[in-house]
């Protein structure tokens, strides 16, 4: 059987699981309480280069990533990202959204440090949306991102 299997700190990486949950009816489970010995497609959020929670799961067990950042998907560093993970099965990326009530102090600071870093380099007009978002919340949550990962569901039943 195949499950889908999460870690979301602010809620998207999750919402992105449970939406293909509900798209493919297979069981959904949060990272922290996850089954043994299944086969799974994991969403984790993007923490700087690091996709955060498959260092708790089987890697014999992945089938697919999901991984989930704010950043533009041309931005997406996927071979450094799957290096440093030991990720060896397809990768899918997601732009999620942040909601700072959900963050704890630490996470807030490194987004700041992040900001501070954008500002000094100086900020391209096309990272202002990301900007804001790390400095206030917003959201880049669309669907669509979740068409391949059906696809390729559906192209191993
Ligand atoms: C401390 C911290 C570091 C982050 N680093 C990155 C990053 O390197 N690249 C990126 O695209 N998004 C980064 N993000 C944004 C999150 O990956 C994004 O908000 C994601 O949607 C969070 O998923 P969640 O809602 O499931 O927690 C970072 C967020 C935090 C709080």
């Amino acid at each position: 059987m195949t499950i889908i299997v999460f870690s979301s700190r602010s809620g998207s990486s999750e919402w992105y699981a449970r939406a293909l949950a509900s798209r493919t009816e297979l069981d959904v489970f949060p990272v922290s309480d996850h089954p043994d010995g299944e086969d799974m497609v994991f969403f984790g959020w993007l923490r700087n280069d690091t996709v955060v929670g498959i260092g708790d799961v089987d890697p014999n067990r992945l089938l697919a990533v999901c991984v989930v950042g704010l950043d533009d998907v041309k931005k997406f560093p996927k071979r450094e990202v799957a290096d440093r993970n030991g990720i060896h099965v397809p990768v899918y990326y997601m732009r999620g959204w942040i909601d700072r009530k959900r963050l704890n102090p630490l996470d807030k600071a490194v987004l700041l440090a992040v900001c501070v870093m954008m500002k000094l380099k100086g900020l391209d007009p096309k990272d202002e949306p990301v900007f804001d978002a790390m400095m206030d919340g917003g959201s880049f949550v669309d669907d669509k991102y979740l068409e391949s990962v059906e696809l390729f569901i559906g192209s191993r039943r």
